[in-house]
């Protein structure tokens, strides 16, 4: 099978996990290129010596322009702080690569729209990590909302919930911080999940009214020391979507990362005239369906492995977070060898740089106390 080589730039937490997901490429059975990991760059050597248990990493090096200038390397996913998505991601592009962005696009709407000139006018090929989609639930939503189930929409949620910074022992780390995560703070953090389906569904919001708040003002520095934690923490995203002829509808986007007895959660509702859909990833392999009529039902049934992207695992199998990590990497492969064939795919530039306009908008909300135009 055709060999895809792959180099990851910021070998932590999810440099890690996109390397397991290409370790365990024959579970998918009809994405016709394989990714193979040749390269690993990150200043931490720590982080570099995981990537040392993979045979086919070849280049292990803290200088990211050594994997830019290497022959060994097509396709180029980058992990790392915010602050420095637009000068990696424009060096991607410059050194002639097709790129994987990390969400969120950039720190800024700015850098967002920068980002996508050079995309531009280049000829690589580029999308933005977004996973939670891949879930046979959402699919199943997101068909159900697109084939007009629900009727007329009344309103929709998208979001995406954590809870781990409640622990107000936990260290600071480079997300609590606006010079390394961006002034969206959260919106950087949790934003594209939440605004990736709809968005797919046309729904574009015209209007936004921001309540942000913030949590822990400062936090151990993990040294024996406090530190300032500036970055919004919570984000309530009250928008008007008009779809053409039709009534505006509300869609709230909500994004917390101190949302009690949240680990993960990431949930999408439509409510409509005829019809509604519910799903979360708290319950992963739920789908809950509103039936109207003479009495009212909302019907639930479970999923099994029903992926877009079929593998070897058996129909009644559970989904987990490492099997849609997965299946994105198999959206971007397949949508690089014109293999999509009407499946869901990956984030685009454009949708990347719609979410910040979304963003920027809402921090203009949050100062002003207005209802701002997107
Ligand atoms: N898709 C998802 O579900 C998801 C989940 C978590 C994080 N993310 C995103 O992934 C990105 C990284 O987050 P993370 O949680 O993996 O962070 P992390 O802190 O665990 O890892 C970042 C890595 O980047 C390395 N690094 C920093 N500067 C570098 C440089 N100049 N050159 C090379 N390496 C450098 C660090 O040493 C570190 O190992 C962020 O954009 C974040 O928003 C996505």
């Amino acid at each position: 099978m055709k060999e895809v080589k792959i180099g990851i730039i910021g070998g932590g937490l999810m440099g890690r996990e996109m390397a397991s997901a290409f370790a365990r490429w024959c579970a998918l059975e009809d994405v016709g290129a394989t990714p193979v990991l040749t390269a690993i760059a990150d200043l931490s050597d720590a982080a570099r010596a995981w990537f040392d248990q993979i045979p086919s990493v070849k280049l292990s090096t803290s200088d990211y322009h050594e994997l830019l200038a290497s022959d060994e390397v097509d396709v180029v996913y980058v992990a790392v702080p915010h602050n420095l998505h637009e000068k990696i991601y424009l060096d991607v592009l410059a050194a002639g690569k097709d790129l994987f962005a990390e969400k969120p696009f950039g720190m800024d709407l700015r850098s967002a729209e920068s980002i996508a000139k050079a995309a531009a006018e280049s000829s690589s090929f580029v999308r933005c990590s977004s996973e939670f989609p891949f879930f046979p639930g959402v699919q199943r939503a997101f068909e159900y909302v697109r084939d007009g189930h629900c009727g007329r929409v009344l309103e929709a949620v998208s979001g995406f919930h954590h809870s781990s910074d409640l622990d107000a022992t936990k260290a600071a780390n480079w997300k609590r911080q606006s010079a390394t995560c961006g002034e969206i703070g959260v919106l950087g953090d949790l934003g594209m999940h939440a605004c990736h389906v709809p968005f797919r569904l046309g729904w574009y919001p015209e209007r936004v009214f921001a309540q942000l708040s913030r949590g822990y003002q400062t936090r151990p520095d993990g040294k024996g020391g406090e530190t300032t934690c500036d970055t919004w923490d919570n984000a309530l995203l009250n928008s008007w979507v008009q779809p053409e002829g039709q009534e505006a509808f509300p869609l709230r986007f909500e994004m917390k990362r101190l949302a009690p007895g949240e680990t993960n959660t990431w949930f999408f509702e439509v409510l409509g005239t005829e019809g509604g859909v519910r799903y979360s990833s708290k319950y992963p392999k739920q789908l809950q369906i509103f039936e109207a009529g003479k009495e009212q039902y909302w019907k639930t049934t479970d999923l099994g492995f029903s992926v877009p992207y079929k593998t070897i695992t058996g129909g009644i199998f559970e989904v987990g977070f490492p099997d849609v990590i997965q299946q994105m990497w198999a959206a971007y492969i397949a949508e690089r060898e014109g293999q999509l064939n009407g499946r869901f795919h990956c984030v685009t530039v454009d949708e990347a740089v719609a979410s910040q306009k979304l963003f920027a908008a809402a921090l203009t909300s949050q100062a002003q106390q207005t209802v701002e135009h997107v």
